[in-house]
């Protein structure tokens, strides 16, 4: 089979851990037969470097007729001095609407071997497969107005919309998703203070009635902030609007005990899929050989599965992860006593040669 993938490492550790997505590729077509046509544009502050825009038209281009996007991250001090509208995660944003990516999935797996570095207690960060379903194209970040006003601009607005058919295509996702897992949906909100949240509410409880399989409760985002924390085991699936589901799935990255574990892929009606990690550029680590490429490698497992329908080639990579990690070798965001620290290309070396070698299966799948 032969696919072509975009990749747009982007800013900071973005451009270090890109290459694990593409070592990774580059082991998996070996194995199974399968030709990876990599083509590499830029999107963030190196496109303002580049192009003067965060998101030049052939980077959009390229997007649009490749097969899946891989994506590093934006971002840095660099540019954080321009308006708003001229930043690198302008470009981020952009690229997302363009292509209609409006589902954003986050899984959150307890890795077996990680339990020591998450912060929490074991018993309860040792029993986690929750998927946070975010909305990624409404709600605050696209609302408009968007602006400064008054005589001294000293007022802002910043608008929440949503329409219904935008919480209704996000929220049927989401039954789907649940319907396939554990059959639990929680509904997270704030439809005590927030109007777009009564009408989220009232769309969850309309379409709980085409899943009567699926057992759906609703929650307030400042509860559900605490019992992520408390006892995420309760979570099968959840659903929320882009900003809550920003900052929970942060929050969430903690079960794993580093935001260097989390990959995403964010799905538009198309078919068409962009793959990125949960975490930003990271300009505190950039340049270090220091970043953890394993949720930009896990994106790719998840891109393999979702937008090229390569089941077995996607668990591959997961098994490598795995195997890996079980084996003791970790980042030094990874607090793992006794363990080997390698630096972000060991890491890509060590899971390229495993993904390689086909390591054994074992049981837990990451999504
Ligand atoms: P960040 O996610 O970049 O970093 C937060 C902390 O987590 C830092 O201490 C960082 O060192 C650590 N971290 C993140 N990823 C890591 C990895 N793979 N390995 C080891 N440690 C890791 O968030 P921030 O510092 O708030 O933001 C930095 C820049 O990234 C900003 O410009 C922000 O807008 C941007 N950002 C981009 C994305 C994206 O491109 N999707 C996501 C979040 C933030
Ligand atoms: C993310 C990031 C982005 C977001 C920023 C960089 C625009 O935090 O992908 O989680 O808020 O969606
Ligand atoms: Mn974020």
């Amino acid at each position: 089979m032969k696919k072509k993938i975009a990749i747009l490492p982007g800013d900071g550790i973005g451009r270090e851990i890109a290459s694990g997505a593409a070592s990774a590729l580059e082991a998996v077509g070996k194995r199974f037969g399968h030709e990876f046509e990599l083509e590499y544009a830029n999107i963030g502050g190196a496109a303002i470097d580049s192009d003067g825009t965060p998101l030049p038209d052939s980077t959009l281009a390229l997007a649009k007729s490749s097969d899946a996007i891989l994506l590093g991250a934006v971002g840095g001090p660099k540019w954080d001095s321009l308006p708003s509208a001229e930043r690198p995660e302008r470009g981020l944003l952009a690229i997302r609407k363009e292509l209609g990516l409006f589902a954003n999935l986050r899984p959150i797996p307890s890795f077996q071997k990680l339990v020591q570095s998450s912060p929490l207690k074991p018993e309860i960060a040792g029993n986690v497969n929750m998927l946070i379903v975010r909305e990624l194209t409404g709600g605050l970040y696209f609302g408009k107005p968007s602006e400064r006003r008054g005589e001294n601009n000293d007022v802002v607005v910043d608008t929440l919309l949503y329409t219904r058919e935008e919480i209704e295509r996000i929220v049927v996702k989401a039954f789907e998703f649940a319907k396939s897992r554990d059959g639990r949906l929680t509904s997270v909100d704030k439809a005590n203070v927030l109007e777009s949240s009564r009408m989220w509410r009232e769309i969850v409880n309309e379409k709980a009635a085409d899943y009567p399989e699926v057992t759906v409760d609703h929650m307030y985002v400042d509860a559900a902030a605490m019992k992520l924390i408390s006892s995420p085991g309760q979570f099968d699936v959840i659903v929320t609007e882009n900003l809550f589901g920003d900052i929970l799935s942060d929050e969430a990255s903690m079960i794993t005990g580093s935001l260097g574990m989390l990959p995403s892929a964010s799905l538009s009606e198309s078919g068409l899929g962009l793959y990125e990690p949960v975490h930003g550029s990271a300009p505190d680590i950039a340049g270090q050989n220091k970043a953890n490429p394993l949720a930009m490698i896990l994106s790719t497992a998840l891109m393999l599965k979702y937008s090229l329908h390569l089941r077995e080639e996607g668990e591959a990579i997961e098994r490598a992860v795995q195997s890996v990690l079980n084996d003791g070798f970790c980042t030094p965001d990874l607090q793992m006593e006794g363990s080997t620290i390698v630096g972000t290309d060991q890491m890509i070396k060590l899971v390229t040669e495993r993904i390689a070698d086909d390591v054994p299966a074992s049981a837990d799948e990451v999504v």
